[in-house]
């Protein structure tokens, strides 16, 4: 039996495509190995494989190579044993039944899973204030708004108390202080006992680096680097990250590659506005002078230009030469 919480091992998962060539590897030979109580990240841009990955270790895709163990528990041998244990809310999901209140529905699932209705209703009690979600108790859960929806799931997964807890992008579309408490709230109740491990995947990078204690950078099916926040960050080493907004420059990210010690750069260009954003990862600040050059030889203005720590999102680029593609 295996003594993670979660453990894969060389998982992989293809997917036939209708009339096209080849068969999508949406997930290609990844390994993890998470210990109970971490709190583990998956960041990546828009279809690395995240959910992909969390579908499998929720028992609800099989994987089409490897092997995957929540709780110790194989997850295709054993997706009986596995799914008392977890439990998985995923950002912007439906599920549930409109026509129930609020507190009826959050019950019924703890139903489910075999809670007592006693500890059901006083964590219910407990739970709804510090989601801000006293209000609605009594409301039917058709009429909720979309962040009201979401903080509604995930009470629902907290409820549970599951072993190990799945979140697919859990404030995907949630107003920033929403999104805030919903950080903590997460923080607080995997590190309140040792027992408990979260693994959840996110697109903002700032989330991943403030709450998790590894993180897995995925992108096209593959584990790409996996480290703590600041191991990763640390391993741009001595590169500078420069971030420069530049009007009425047309050109991709090649336009500036060349320039000797520019490593690696992405941009990201507002159509309606003709702004463009550029994030530079160069060899030192000695190069930033050749790239001023190059962009107003370009015809380029530059409306911004400042040096800047390094993120998560610069790991990535200096990893796979782009942005996320996502910003938060
Ligand atoms: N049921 C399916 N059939 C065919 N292709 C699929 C299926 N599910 C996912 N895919 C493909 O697998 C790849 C990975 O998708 P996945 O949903 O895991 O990405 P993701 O990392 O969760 O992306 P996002 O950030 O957009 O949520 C994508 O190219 C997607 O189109
Ligand atoms: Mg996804």
């Amino acid at each position: 039996m295996s003594q993670f919480a979660v453990e894969t091992k060389n998982l992989g998962r293809t997917f036939k495509r209708k009339g096209r060539e080849g068969p999508l590897r949406a997930l290609d030979g990844v390994n993890l190995e998470i210990p109970p109580g971490e709190l583990f990240g998956l960041l990546g841009p828009n279809g690395a494989g995240k959910t992909t990955l969390i579908k499998i270790l929720t028992t609800l895709l099989y994987p089409t190579e490897g092997n995957a163990f929540v709780a110790g528990h194989d997850v295709v041998k054993r997706a009986g044993q596995v799914r008392p244990l977890i439990n998985m809310v995923s950002g912007g999901e439906h599920a549930g039944y409109g026509i129930l209140k609020v507190r009826e529905q959050l019950w019924m699932f703890s139903q489910l899973y075999g809670v007592s209705t006693k500890i059901a209703m006083e964590r219910i009690d407990e739970l709804l204030p510090i989601f801000d979600l006293e209000e609605q108790a009594e409301e039917k859960v058709g009429k909720l708004s979309t962040g009201e929806r979401q903080k509604m799931n995930l009470i629902r997964g907290f409820i549970c108390d599951p072993k190990v807890f799945f979140l697919d992008e859990p404030t995907l579309g949630l107003d920033v202080h929403v999104a805030r408490e919903i950080r903590q709230y997460i923080q607080k109740w995997v590190r309140e006992r040792s027992d408990r491990t979260m693994l959840m995947t996110t697109h903002y990078m700032v989330e991943a680096d403030e709450m998790c204690d590894r993180i897995a950078i995925i992108d096209q099916g593959k584990v790409i680097a996996l480290d703590t926040p600041s191991a990763l960050k640390s391993s741009l080493g001595r590169n500078a990250v420069f971030r420069i907004e530049v009007d009425g420059l047309e050109t991709g990210d090649g336009v500036l590659a060349d320039i000797p010690g520019v490593s690696k750069v992405a941009v990201t260009s507002e159509k309606e506005t003709g702004l463009s954003r550029l994030d530079l990862v160069l060899e030192s600040d000695a190069a930033i002078s050749e790239v001023v050059v190059r962009i107003t030889g370009k015809g380029g203005s530059i409306r911004s230009l400042a040096k800047d720590e390094p993120t998560l999102e610069d790991v990535f680029i200096s990893l796979v030469g782009r942005g996320l593609g996502k910003d938060a």
